[in-house]
C-alpha cells in the first residue's frame, strides 16, 4: 500500500446534469429480440456526481455497521439488479448455447457483481476466478500487476468473458487482456459493472459497460476501501473524512 496516490480518484467535479442516459431497452425476458449492435450502445448508463443521494438520518450503511462513513448513495440495490439483467441478456445475445461463456471473475471486487450477473445470465456459462495485485496506493493502480491465484484450467479455444467491477485507469484490466491472449481462448471480452471514463489512462476494449460514474472513490457491492464496505448491497461514495 504505498507508492504513489497520483491521479484518479480524489474528487473530480463531474459535469452536472447531463443526460442520465436510461439504459436497456429490452423488455421481455427473451434473448432473440435483442440484437447485439442495436442494444450495445445502450448498455451504458452515465451517472455524475448530481445522481448522488446524499445520506439523511437514514443512513443505509448503519444497517451494515458502518455508521456516519458514507456519504451518499450513488446506484442503489435496484438500480444495480436491473443493469445486470439488461448486461445479462446482452452477453447471451452474442454467444451460442453450444460454445457457453467462460467467466473469469477477477477477485476481489467483483465476487458480488459475477454471482448476480451469472443468476442473470440467460445462457448457461462457468465459472474461473483469478486474483491479481496491482501495485499501487489504497485508491489507485499503478498497472504493475501479480497474479495471486490463477485459473484453475485451460482456456484453450473457449470463449472467455472477464468479469469486472470498475475499469479505473484501465491499467490492470490492460495486463490481464494481454496475458489471457498468450493462452489460446477463441475470444475474450470484458464486462465491466462501472467505469470511470475520466480516469482511464489506457485504451482498453470493454465491450460491455454497466455505468459510467465520475472519478469519486465508491465502495460497496463488492468494491473496498481497506477491504471494508464490500459487504454493501449497494454503490456508495464514501465520507471524506473516511480517507483524507
Ligand atoms: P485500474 O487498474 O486503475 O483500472 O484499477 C482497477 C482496480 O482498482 C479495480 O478492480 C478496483 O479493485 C480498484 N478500484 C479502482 N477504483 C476504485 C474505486 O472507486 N473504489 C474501489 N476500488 C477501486
Ligand atoms: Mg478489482
Amino acid at each position: 500500500m504505498t507508492g504513489t496516490d497520483s491521479s484518479s480518484s480524489a474528487g473530480t467535479a463531474p459535469e452536472a446534469g447531463s443526460d442520465g442516459a436510461v439504459s436497456g431497452t429490452a423488455g421481455s425476458n427473451g434473448v432473440a429480440n435483442l440484437s447485439p449492435e442495436a442494444s450495445r450502445g445502450h448498455l451504458t448508463s452515465r451517472i455524475t456526481s448530481a445522481d448522488a443521494i446524499p445520506i439523511g438520518d437514514a443512513d443505509p450503511g448503519a444497517d451494515h455497521g458502518y455508521h456516519g462513513e458514507l456519504a451518499a448513495i450513488l446506484i442503489g440495490e435496484e438500480e444495480l439488479r436491473a443493469k445486470i439483467g439488461v448486461l445479462a441478456r446482452a452477453v447471451a445475445a452474442d454467444h451460442d448455447l453450444d460454445t457457453p461463456p467462460l467467466l473469469i471473475c477477477v477477485l476481489k471486487g467483483a465476487v458480488m457483481f459475477v454471482t448476480d450477473f451469472a443468476r442473470a445470465l440467460p445462457i448457461p456459462s462457468e465459472l474461473e476466478f483469478m486474483a491479481v495485485t496491482s501495485y499501487g496506493s489504497a485508491t489507485s493502480s499503478s498497472g504493475v500487476v501479480r497474479i495471486l491465484k490463477d485459473l484453475d484450467r485451460d482456456i484453450t479455444g473457449r470463449r472467455v468473458v472477464i468479469v469486472e467491477d470498475i475499469i479505473d485507469s484501465g491499467l490492470t484490466l490492460s495486463w490481464l487482456l494481454k496475458n489471457l491472449a498468450t493462452r489460446g481462448p477463441a475470444s475474450v471480452d470484458v464486462v465491466a459493472l462501472l467505469r470511470k471514463p475520466e480516469a482511464i489512462k489506457v485504451d482498453v476494449d470493454v465491450r460491455y459497460v454497466g455505468f459510467d460514474i465520475p472519478t469519486d472513490f465508491v465502495v460497496g457491492y463488492g468494491l473496498d476501501y481497506g477491504e471494508r464496505y464490500r459487504d454493501l448491497p449497494f454503490v456508495g461514495l464514501l465520507g471524506e473524512h473516511m480517507y483524507r
